[in-house]
């Protein structure tokens, strides 16, 4: 049976207190459509006032780090993402990667300490233009799996976003055909680093998508849903993505 479908936003560092009525919009439309699980990953400071604003959605958090608590200043551990009001935190992103040198270690510590603390993660992976031009795209995205895969996981908690870096806040986005060869390759993986359960693990596609092409993104077989970055930030945006969501 096909997996329910999975729209997350992800707003990244974007959002003030004036932009909680964009989550409230975002919200209403998501309750129209309940076939489809919505959510929307805000900056850490608007967690607890979206969440207690929205209380039938689902609000999740950018990351969160790998330790229960101690000297890390500046960082946010699972608990007190939890506490604010998220469900589950994006783990692992390119961004991250990048601009924090998280590694797959790193991510697999970080989804087993959110999973601990009674959260679900969604784990990022994708390769960079180089990777995929050189035609290592499925061999680097495969090896952050397998190097990112939190022990014990299972589909109750666990989402994978396959987000090639180049399509990225690009306005590119890969072949379909190419989507479909990289998610039935993460599908595959899954099943050889799983006891069971690999084909409910949801698998999101991000990079560009939008209201323009979510539907024919969310056909490709293996898709069970989008990580949204630019296009999330407003209901007049987003809303397209959820209905195609809803249609698919
Ligand atoms: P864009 O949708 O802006 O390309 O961002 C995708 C993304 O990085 C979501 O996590």
């Amino acid at each position: 049976m096909a997996n329910r479908k999975y729209i997350v936003g992800n707003w990244k560092m974007n959002g003030l207190q004036s932009e909680l009525s964009d989550i409230a919009d975002i919200a209403a439309i998501a309750s129209s459509h309940p076939t489809v699980d919505a959510a929307i990953c805000p900056p850490v400071t608007l967690i607890a006032a979206a969440s207690s604003q929205n209380a039938a959605f689902a609000i999740g958090a950018q990351d969160c780090h790998f330790s229960e608590n101690g000297a890390h200043t500046g960082c946010i551990s699972a608990a007190m993402i939890k506490e604010a009001g998220a469900g589950f935190s994006i783990l692992g992103h390119s961004e991250r990667r990048a601009d924090q040198h998280e590694t797959d270690a790193d991510v697999k510590a970080k989804a087993e300490a959110v999973h601990a603390a009674g959260l679900g993660a969604i784990i990022c992976v994708g390769e960079t233009e180089e990777e995929r031009d050189a035609g290592q795209a499925i061999e680097i995205v495969c090896g952050q799996l397998a190097g990112s895969f939190p022990s014990g996981a299972d589909a109750g908690w666990l989402t994978i976003a396959y987000e090639p870096v180049w399509a990225i806040g690009t306005g590119r986005v890969p072949e379909v055909s190419d989507v479909a060869e990289m998610h039935a390759a993460i599908r595959s993986k899954l099943a050889e680093l799983m006891n069971g359960g690999s084909e409910q693990v949801r698998i999101l596609y991000g990079g560009s998508m939008n209201g323009g092409n979510a539907s024919e993104l969310l056909a490709v077989p293996n898709v069970d849903g989008g990580l949204v970055g630019g296009a999330s930030l407003s209901a007049e945006k987003f809303g397209p993505i959820i209905e195609a969501a809803a249609a698919a």
